[in-house]
């Protein structure tokens, strides 16, 4: 990643008509129905943008759009890159940086996560308070990371505050059950064992996933104002585990969508 390919894709995106969006989202693994919210859409493929990486995963349809959602200019990622696709951690994060650079002020971010924590159920939302990066690595440690910023980022508050008890206020407001944890990123893409589970647990992590953790870095990195939502598409008990079934974490993340979208849109409005 040089200074000079995200120029080039940044000025491609600005000629596609992405002026000066103000809110950048990334929306999560079975999560693409907020992109139907964006009024006057430009759509532009990820395999079209210079130098941007290429989704792989099927049901990521990878696009990134700018519209407007509650009045504001957004752009937003429908798909997101995953190490467990093998891709570097300075490549899953590029998109941030890109949509650091066409001028978004604040990013949210959402995905699909197991629940650690056994007082939480599928289908329920979680607001990232705090994370645990257990990927083995991170999007900083690259040679020149100082010209991008400093290179030993404070991660005491990764998350908004005020964006996120912007999202509690409104949960509580609308009747969504909003819970609150801690979100540990795994690399995947094999689900946990259940000794993984329980260790997990006994770290502190409320749920996992293999996301978001990288991206929440690198907002910190360029101090972009960040917020987290997880969706809870499983319950990850080690004693009573079940074997996986990765359509039925799709299906749940797409009936807890439209919790996610009324949380989003309307924090956008506020804005
Ligand atoms: N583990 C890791 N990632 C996940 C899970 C899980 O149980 N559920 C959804 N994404």
């Amino acid at each position: 990643m040089t200074k000079k390919q995200l120029e080039t894709s940044v000025q491609f995106l600005k000629d596609k008509g992405f002026d000066a969006p103000e809110v950048g989202i990334v929306l999560g693994s079975g999560l693409g129905r907020m992109v139907e919210e964006i009024q006057n859409p430009r759509v532009v493929h990820y395999h079209n943008i210079p130098f941007f990486p290429l989704a792989t995963v099927e049901f990521h349809s990878g696009k990134l759009i700018y519209g407007e959602i509650g009045g504001r200019r957004v752009v937003v990622m429908q798909g997101r890159f995953h190490l467990y696709e093998g891709y570097a951690f300075t490549d899953i994060t590029y998109p941030i940086r890109v949509m650091h650079l066409l001028g978004i002020k604040r990013l949210l971010i959402s995905n699909a996560a197991g629940a650690i924590n056994l007082g939480y159920r599928k289908g329920d939302l979680m607001l990232v308070e705090d994370h645990l990066n257990l990927q083995g690595g991170s999007p900083l440690a690259f040679k020149t990371v100082s010209e991008f910023g400093e290179r030993f980022v404070d991660m005491s508050c990764p998350y908004n505050p005020e964006m996120s008890s912007g999202l509690e206020a409104i949960a509580k407001a609308e009747g969504i059950v909003l819970h609150k944890g801690v979100y540990a990123a795994v690399v995947g893409p094999q689900l946990e064992t259940r000794a993984e589970y329980r260790m997990l647990g006994r770290m502190g992590a409320d749920a996992v996933g293999m996301s978001t953790v990288p991206e929440v870095i690198v907002a910190n990195h360029l101090k972009l104002p960040v917020a987290a939502v997880s969706v809870l598409t499983d319950e990850c008990d080690p004693d009573h585990l079940e074997p996986v079934n990765v359509a039925e974490i799709l299906e749940v993340a797409g009936k807890a969508e439209p919790k996610l979208v009324t949380l989003f849109k309307k924090l956008i409005e506020t804005f």
